[in-house]
């Protein structure tokens, strides 16, 4: 997956948009240290230092880092599994991103590496059957062209009692974890969302290819996933948590 701020800029600000209210559950306050895992473009991490938190953003997308730190955030280009800061934080928070980390268990260790006993680790990301409608109509167009989309799966996107044990296996007790369904309009429709988020589905395809695959997985999902107005949603299912890091 290739990110570029623009586009996301143009797409995908919603995404951070919705992730808002997760502020709330994490209560920064002034003097704490805060950790925003994969911190994108930098709208949430600028949102969490408004509380008063010293924030350091991670993120592994060059863009993203340089675009969060023309917002004036301390940012910094680093994968989240392999954590390596020299401090440990008050809060840790992240939004929309776990879904994408191949390892969350390496994800999760370094977290709780980073985090002070008491530290509260909140977040949002796909949750078990995110998207479900989208994948199986991307599988069901790669399977018309020979091609085993099921393996191509890029996402984690686990039960609350599989993240619960996550969790818990590296130090955290989860006080809250729920999965939250939440159909999402898409302000630029389906076949940009799927333009922007789905190329390791269809990589290897040339760029004619392509554009017919995404043309078939939009017949598909116009049933299930576009109004009567024409507004096209994704079937974002949330998984949200809020934990707290025992000793280690
Ligand atoms: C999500 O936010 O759930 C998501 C975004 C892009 C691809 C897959 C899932």
């Amino acid at each position: 997956q290739i990110w570029n701020a623009g586009e996301y800029e143009s797409h995908g600000r919603f995404i951070s948009d919705l992730g808002a209210p997760l502020i709330d559950l994490l209560k920064p306050r002034p003097g704490e240290s805060v950790l925003d895992l994969a911190c994108g473009d930098g709208a949430l991490t600028e949102r969490l230092a408004a509380s008063g938190a010293r924030v350091v953003g991670v993120d592994n997308a060059p863009d993203f880092v340089a675009a969060a730190t023309a917002r004036g955030i301390d940012a910094r280009l680093m994968d989240a599994h392999a954590l390596d800061l020299p401090e440990r934080f008050d809060g840790i928070f992240t939004n929309a991103a776990l879904h994408w980390m191949h390892d969350p268990d390496a994800v999760v260790a370094g977290v709780h590496r980073h985090a002070r006993t008491g530290a509260r680790f909140v977040g949002e990301f796909g949750g078990f059957g995110n998207v479900a409608a989208i994948v199986t109509a991307v599988i069901a167009v790669l399977d018309r062209r020979g091609i085993d989309g099921a393996a191509r799966h890029p996402w984690y996107n686990p039960t609350t009692e599989e993240f619960a044990a996550l969790l818990a296996k590296h130090g955290f007790d989860a006080e809250d974890i729920a999965l939250i369904p939440r159909p999402t309009p898409l302000p630029t429709g389906i076949a940009q969302w799927i333009r922007m988020f789905c190329g390791l589905f269809f990589s290897g395809l040339d760029d004619d290819a392509r554009a017919d695959a995404v043309r078939e997985v939009e017949d598909l999902l116009r049933p299930s996933l576009c109004d009567r107005n024409g507004t096209w949603y994704a079937d974002y299912v949330r998984l949200r948590f809020r934990a707290v890091a025992v000793a280690a």
